[in-house]
């Protein structure tokens, strides 16, 4: 018998530096789970995955593209941990017509940069209109706004101000903070003065602890002023080391690994098993990567041309352990459930205890276009 042809999937991320634990290391368990669960063979291929460590840098994520592209002749480029790191690889997806599968970064024009570029994760805008509408709802009318100065705060800063101010609320302060060690106090002193009804933030993946501590340190949480985030603040990576201070702490996100659906009870376990941590919303949007693939290969009965992958992955659909998603076949982006939740102790841990649901949510940039 001949032996099966091989699909290369070249997976970059940030296996070392500040991303390291809540994105690459996530992301990284969660693909060799799904392949563990999925085998290494569809649709008469062998799947071999490669993984690189492209520290964060987006010079070196586009190097290692390249690399993957010309010497292993990979199908698909995948992972993709921050949003400049997406941004670098692009043209590479677009000259190749490789597929290029975002599985973490959240910058919403991330997926017009190239035709060949589909996402699992999320946008900022779609999970952050969920989280203003909810604060109208409860009495926020002044808010501040404090982001990690790059793409997905500078997302989530302008959709949080729209949908607040669109309600009747007021902006009485934008603060931005580099995404480099980021010092959170000089900020928080400003807020503290200003005295908002409540403190929006998006800060990315990893940099939730240290931002709480400063806000402990400060007093912010003795002030009288409501902090509300996305999900990227209380990622359920770092969620239980940050204390008893963030009990009650209000935000919207489309992941949570409390999500109480049968499919999300067997890949937590499966999760944890494997990889001896809690899956964060990353691991979910690798793990989707990951079926996404499989599922494109099934559908080109194992063709790995870039195109007809790319075709046969819009509209595609599928129960994700977050929830129903799908990919809309206008945009290549996700459109999936956003959840409102609250930080709650459940045996002992702290999570975040989903609350009440938007349903399928498209990112609302383009969805607006
Ligand atoms: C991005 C990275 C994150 O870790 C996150 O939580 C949200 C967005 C990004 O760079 O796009």
């Amino acid at each position: 018998a001949q032996a099966q042809q091989t699909v290369k999937i070249g997976l970059i991320l940030p296996m070392t530096g500040p991303f390291a634990g809540a994105i690459g290391r996530q992301i990284e368990a969660a693909a060799k789970l799904y392949m563990a669960q999925n085998g290494a063979s569809v649709a008469g291929k062998t799947i071999e995955l490669i993984i690189k460590d492209d520290t964060g840098t987006p010079d070196v994520t586009r190097r290692i593209a390249q690399e993957l592209l010309v010497n292993d002749k990979v199908s698909f480029l995948a992972g993709f941990g921050l949003t400049p790191l997406a941004f670098a690889v692009a043209p590479l997806a677009t000259q190749s017509k490789t597929p290029q599968i975002v599985m973490a970064a959240g910058t919403s024009s991330i997926t017009e940069q190239s035709p060949f570029i589909v996402r699992t994760s999320f946008t900022l805008p779609q999970v952050t209109i969920g989280i203003a509408d909810w604060a109208s709802k409860n009495g926020i009318k002044k808010a501040m706004t404090l982001v990690a100065d790059y793409g997905p705060g500078l997302d989530a800063e302008k959709s949080f101000k729209e949908r607040l101010t669109a309600a009747g609320g007021e902006i009485t302060g934008e603060i931005r903070i580099p995404l480099r060690n980021p010092d959170f106090s000089p900020f928080l002193q400003r807020v503290t003065d200003a005295k908002p009804d409540a403190l929006f933030v998006f800060v990315p993946s990893g940099l939730g602890v240290q931002f709480m501590k400063q806000f402990v340190e400060r007093g912010l949480d003795k002030s009288g002023i409501r902090l509300i985030a996305t999900g990227d603040v209380t990622d359920d990576e770092s969620l239980d080391s940050m204390g008893d201070v963030t009990l009650g702490l209000v935000t919207t996100h489309h992941y949570s690994a409390a999500h109480p659906s049968p499919e999300n009870k067997a890949f937590v376990e499966a999760f944890r098993k494997a990889a001896n941590v809690r899956p964060n919303f990353m691991a979910v949007g690798g793990w989707d990567g990951m079926h996404l693939i499989y599922q494109a290969l099934k559908k080109t009965n194992g063709d790995t041309d870039g195109t007809k992958l790319v075709e046969a992955m819009k509209g595609m659909s599928w129960v994700s352990p977050r929830g129903p998603i799908s990919i809309d076949p206008k945009t290549r982006d996700i459109i999936q459930n956003v959840y409102v939740r609250k930080v709650e102790k459940v045996n002992g841990e702290l999570y975040n205890v989903e609350f009440s649901t938007f349903e399928a949510v498209p990112d609302p940039v383009k969805a607006a276009k």
